[in-house]
């Protein structure tokens, strides 16, 4: 037996959107926007900065597994604390379900091209790895349900989706788990829900609960906490239990679980935040239609958009790196023809139209 299994071997590693110090340095740029990894363009929830350097004074202490987080959101959604779980962002808690709920006989099903954080995480885990491909962009619920077979052990849904930024209804959604078998865990990935949870067809989990499906949701969006790995889920007392076995039992830390529960009370960052995101969307998917691209239509922090092939995506990718805009390519997640742009503030979002404007990748 090698040393190391060959799915990890053949695996490919999670690439990350470009950082803005590379880019300064490799193209010599001062200001750079980075439109690449659907961060918070205003920074942090200023009442959650505060939070962190108060849980300062206790760095010497272990912190106690997210049971404050816990107890603040389960008082929040009504739910018991038993139905919610945190960690460190909801790759963490991704992380922990994989481990939990995985045997080697098991298969994970998806949509072609998911969130890629997501594709690495279980493929790492070995198991077979089979997806169902978009239709117009959206998930084909539907070829979803057929496609589940009598090893099917988890499904993997994001609502808002990354990368295309579209969405499912709850219609949509209850009927495709007609089809699901009590064995079947769903994960619903919900990092984005703060931005389209107004639109009357998106559905907010929170109002049905199913026994097989875990919600996940995030800090480090519309709260702006990346950084300090924060997120939560919600689930029937019995897989949370099951996940609390295994979860590292100091995840998530106290700078985290601190800057989470500021956070939530923060609504003037929230609000803030939500308004710049829907005049970004509303401002990007305009102008980069006016400049002849395909954008598909987004609920979230971020736009997809579909070029002609993978060379025009590669060369407006480095042409704008060159001008200082990071964007991120879609071949890593298995769309090499598409390229995925977060909004970004009101002038970020301008250089991008100017510099897409300006692009020769698109005259060509
Ligand atoms: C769909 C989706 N789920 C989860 C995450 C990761 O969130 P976190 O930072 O909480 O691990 C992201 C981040 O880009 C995402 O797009």
């Amino acid at each position: 037996m090698p040393l190391v299994p060959p799915y990890i071997e053949s695996l490919r590693p999670y690439e990350a959107g470009r950082a803005i110090e590379e880019v300064r340095r490799e193209f010599g740029i001062q200001y750079v926007s980075k439109l690449g990894s659907n961060e918070n363009p205003l920074g942090s929830s200023p009442l959650a900065l505060e939070a962190i350097t108060k849980s300062l004074d206790s760095l010497h202490l272990y912190p106690n597994g997210g049971l404050d987080l816990r107890r603040v959101l389960a008082e929040k959604f009504d739910l018991k604390i038993g139905n919610v779980i945190a960690g460190s962002g909801s790759e963490g808690i991704m992380s922990n379900i994989i481990r939990t709920f995985l045997c080697d006989e098991d298969e994970v099903l998806t949509t072609e091209a998911a969130f890629i954080g997501f594709q690495v995480l279980a493929k790492s885990r070995g198991v077979k790895y089979r997806t169902v491909p978009y239709r117009d962009w959206h998930y084909d619920l539907a070829a979803l349900a057929g496609a589940i077979n009598e090893r099917t052990k988890i499904i993997y849904l994001a609502n808002p989706n990354n990368p295309t930024g579209t969405i499912f209804s709850k219609h949509e959604f209850d009927e495709f788990y007609k089809h699901v078998p009590e064995r079947v865990l769903i994960i619903l990935d919900e990092a984005y829900f703060e931005y389209a949870k107004d639109n009357p067809r998106y559905p907010d989990s929170m109002h049905y609960r199913y026994d097989n499906v875990i919600t996940l949701r995030t800090f480090s969006k519309v709260y702006g906490l990346a950084g300090v790995r924060i997120g939560y889920g919600f689930a029937h007392e019995d897989l949370i239990a099951n996940l609390l076995k295994v979860k590292l039992p100091f995840e998530p830390s106290s700078v985290a679980q601190a800057a989470g529960i500021a956070a939530l009370a923060d609504k003037e960052f929230l609000h803030r935040s939500l308004e710049l995101n829907a005049r970004g969307l509303e401002f990007l998917t305009r102008a980069l239609r006016d400049s002849g691209l395909k954008v598909v239509p987004s609920e979230a922090n971020f736009v997809m958009i579909v070029l002609p092939g993978s060379d025009q995506a590669n060369q407006l990718t480095r042409e704008l790196l060159m001008q200082g805009i990071i964007v991120r390519p879609l071949a890593s997640f298995g769309l090499p023809n598409c390229i995925r742009i977060s909004t970004g503030t009101d002038e970020d979002n301008q250089r991008l139209v100017q510099a897409i404007n300006k692009s020769a990748a698109l005259v060509s």
